[in-house]
């Protein structure tokens, strides 16, 4: 097939971008690079050994996204592009909800015009908001504390509603949970701007001496040593998620988990990691961090009965390819 990845130049879709060419299809990459570089498009290509089209175009705009349609036979779109740092949309939520939702709009309006029905859309567990763990697809979904999150709760309710009146469209609603890792070559993986938000890529940066000392937010949640706990999962699991829900889409609405299944505390990521690196990781014990819950971690048996995706690699693996990744990173 011929899919259009928006976003495919970013963290995830790029990894998505190898996977799907490995199993056999052609993709068409466009992205505003807002958040990421064009040499990562090069480096798809030395990865899979062939060409990626590439388009550095905003999907927020119409006319340059059915340029895209026009010049290709799209058979379906996976739709990464978007603005994902949840403590900045509560400083920028203009920017969040125009970004994230302009998007989603505009690219189903122009599927609806040439008659593209296969769409897979990222998702993300905080639309779960503090439900009990694990989360399971049909739980109510609970308000986020932070626009970005909203952002994701309206694409999916946009998208089923095109689904419910068209009874043609086939859309699929990933929710990921905590993506880490890197590809096996260590020429991509994620490069925040700045200081790292996320765990992982705080842990790398930490072991590099770019920065000297982890903060665990808060050891007095409810959880196995008091630390906050995720479901951690490798981005190249990630990434076979998806070409596992395009190839399996059938038409209507279907909500999926892409997670392991298990859930990780702070402390025993910074534990499997000094194990799978021989690197220490110096941390302190600081305030919990304003809007995090103690636990996120999927049931992940639906995608694994109706898409027979399962996630493969370990928490030892996602360290190491992590690790070399930022080792051979240079901004
Ligand atoms: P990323 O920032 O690395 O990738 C997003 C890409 O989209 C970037 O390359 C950026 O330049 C591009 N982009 C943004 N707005 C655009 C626009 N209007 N037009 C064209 N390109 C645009 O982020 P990621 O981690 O790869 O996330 C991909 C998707 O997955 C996002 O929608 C994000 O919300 C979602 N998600 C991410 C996580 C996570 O932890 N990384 C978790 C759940 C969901
Ligand atoms: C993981 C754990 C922190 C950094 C975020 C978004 C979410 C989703 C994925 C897009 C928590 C702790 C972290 C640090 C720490 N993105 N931590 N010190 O918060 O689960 O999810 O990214 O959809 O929407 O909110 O991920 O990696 O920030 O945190 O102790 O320096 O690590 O408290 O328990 P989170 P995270």
């Amino acid at each position: 097939m011929n899919i259009l990845v928006t976003g495919g130049a970013g963290y995830i879709g790029s990894h998505t971008c190898i996977a799907l060419v490995k199993a056999g299809h052609s993709v068409i990459i466009a992205d505003n690079l807002s958040n990421s570089k064009s040499k990562t498009v090069m480096k798809i290509m030395d990865i899979v050994e062939e060409g990626v089209n590439f388009h550095k175009i905003d999907v927020t705009e119409e006319v340059a996204v059915e340029m895209i349609f026009r010049n290709y036979n799209i058979d379906g779109v996976i739709h990464f592009a978007g603005l994902k740092a949840a403590g900045e949309s509560v400083e920028k939520p203009i920017e969040y909800y125009y970004n994230n939702l302009v998007s989603t709009m505009v690219l189903t309006k122009v599927c609806q015009k040439y008659g593209v029905n296969r769409f897979v859309f990222s998702s993300s567990a905080t639309v779960y908001g503090d439900n009990n763990v694990p989360f399971v697809e049909n739980m109510e979904l609970l308000p986020t504390t932070n626009p970005y999150g909203e952002t994701k709760a309206m694409s999916e309710r946009i998208l089923t509603d095109i689904a419910n009146a068209n009874p043609l469209f086939s859309v699929a609603l990933l929710r990921y949970f905590n993506p880490v890792g890197a590809h096996e070559s260590g020429l991509i993986g994620e490069s925040p701007n700045g200081i790292p938000n996320n765990l992982m890529p705080y842990v790398t940066q930490v072991a590099k001496g770019k920065l000297e000392t982890l903060r665990v937010f808060g050891n007095d949640y409810p959880t196995v040593d008091g630390t906050g706990v995720r479901d951690y999962i490798h981005v190249l699991d990630l990434a076979e998620g998806h070409v596992a829900a395009l190839v399996n889409l059938t038409k209507g609405v279907h909500v999926y988990n892409l997670g392991t299944g298990k859930g990780t505390s702070v402390l025993e990521l910074v534990n499997a990691f000094e194990l799978a690196n021989g690197v220490g990781i110096p941390y302190e014990i600081v305030e919990r961090r304003h809007g995090d819950i103690a636990s996120c971690y999927a049931d992940a048996t639906k995608a694994k009965r109706e898409l027979g995706w399962v996630a493969k690699r370990d928490l030892i693996t996602m360290c190491r390819d992590a690790w070399r990744f930022e080792k051979n990173y240079k901004e």
